[in-house]
């Protein structure tokens, strides 16, 4: 790994040289008129370090076939280069089999995989599917969808004012009609971090399978499905220094056995004729049609990347951005932190007293600051604060504490202008 700065660390270590990690990512050089460039939008996109954009341009100027279907050279390649890449996820969330994942387009294309594939398959009229507040839109809307063709009911966990679930009143939402949990692992509102394992562990005493949205959750931490013992998991690869257009799905062998496929065409067959289709074993049978080829390797030296630094090291640096950005921004009169969970991931939603958000991210983005202003398609979590939309600062381990200093006199900036 020629352009991975670290050797491969399995403990939390402190002699990560973060400076030249994050001088792996070209896009950080950016100037956005003569200032600059902060990037604080990593929830919504990752940035991508030099090793990745090498190895997709060696698949792209050496590699590039079709997979699956031919003897020839470049497909032999770029089949085993695919294969290789999932290998890579399965070691990377320690799943059982490299069977058990799949490759999608990206979380919410996995979220809907889980939805047709399973719900459709086995929720039924009055059956009960929790979701929390927290969730994003893409872990509600599709089983608002599934609910409103079956007769199903969604039931909600509650949150508190620091952002974090009501767990006594998740379990006293179970009953023997329950029949679907899905969770968030990390708000991508909030940056709350669930207590994921106490809650499925919860939901099998019950026979309740659990869908973990982990699109911001795989990005910070270690990921053992193996010992969280989840059904499903899903995340994105551009969240995770990756290309777009390309994520997971993690499922149990022998529930992604059991489902059915949620999009048909070539290679998740076995066989086809005009009565009758066979599917392909998993993890085939839900990758119908030329898959993100390129961009699943990419992925893959995504991970070798991220794991190269160690997802320890990794949340451990990000802990310390989030507590100096946490005690700068408390210190502002006029700001105000939305989600203060104790469990947090570095993500700092904030409003500014007589500000729009929009209007905060247009005068940060003046000083070269990228931050998200929005709902960050999370309106029920809006909602819960009262709030219309706020501004959201997230970090990654290649940002640092100049960075931090630039957005509060960023803030300060915004309060000279419109108060
Ligand atoms: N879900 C992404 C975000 O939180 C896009 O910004």
């Amino acid at each position: 790994m020629n352009s991975v700065n670290v050797s491969l660390k399995s403990e939390i270590t402190s002699d990560v040289d973060w400076g030249r990690i994050r001088s792996d990512f070209p896009i950080l050089d950016l100037k956005i008129d003569g200032k600059p460039l902060a990037y604080l939008d990593n929830a919504a996109s990752s940035q991508m370090p030099q090793f990745v954009i090498d190895r997709l341009v060696r698949y792209q100027t050496k590699q590039h076939a079709n997979i699956n279907r031919a003897v020839h050279y470049l497909s032999e390649v770029a089949t085993q280069e695919y294969h290789d890449a999932r290998c890579k996820l399965q070691q990377f969330i320690n799943a059982h089999e490299d069977r058990e994942v799949i490759f999608t387009s990206g979380t919410t294309d996995s979220i809907n995989l889980v939805m047709q594939g399973y719900g459709r398959k086995f929720i039924k009229a009055n059956d009960e599917i929790i979701l929390t507040t927290l969730e994003h839109h893409s872990n509600i809307v599709p089983w608002q969808m599934l609910a409103n063709e079956k007769g199903a009911r969604i039931r909600v966990v509650p949150i508190n004012d620091n952002g974090e679930l009501e767990i006594g009143e998740y379990e006293k939402l179970f009953n023997e009609r329950t029949k679907f949990v899905g969770l968030i692992h990390v708000s991508n509102a909030l940056g709350t971090i669930n207590p994921i394992k106490r809650m499925i562990d919860f939901a099998h005493r019950y026979d309740v399978p659990v869908l973990i949205d982990g699109a911001q959750g795989a990005p910070h931490m270690s990921i053992d499905v193996q010992a969280l013992d989840c059904d499903f998991y899903a995340f994105s690869a551009h969240k995770l220094c990756g290309p777009t257009g390309v994520g997971i799905l993690y499922g149990k062998a022998a529930l992604l056995e059991s489902m059915q496929p949620y999009k048909g065409g070539g290679d998740m067959i076995a066989s086809v004729t005009f009565e009758e289709t066979i599917y392909n074993t998993i993890p085939h049978k839900f990758e119908a049609g030329t898959p993100p080829i390129a961009a699943a390797i990419g992925f893959g030296a995504a991970i070798d990347y991220l794991t190269a630094i160690g997802l320890e090291n990794i949340g451990a640096y990000e802990s310390t951005l989030l507590d100096y950005a946490t005690d700068c921004l408390v210190q502002i009169p006029g700001v105000k932190i939305i989600g203060t969970a104790k469990e947090k991931t570095a993500v700092i939603s904030f409003t500014v007293d007589g500000v729009h958000p929009h209007d905060i991210g247009t005068i940060l983005n003046q000083d070269g600051i990228a931050v998200r202003t929005g709902h960050h398609c999370a309106q029920p979590v809006m909602q819960r604060f009262n709030v219309p939309a706020t501004s959201r600062a997230s970090f990654a381990f290649y940002n640092n504490k100049t960075e931090v200093d630039a957005l509060v006199a960023g803030i300060k900036t915004v309060q000279k202008v419109f108060l």
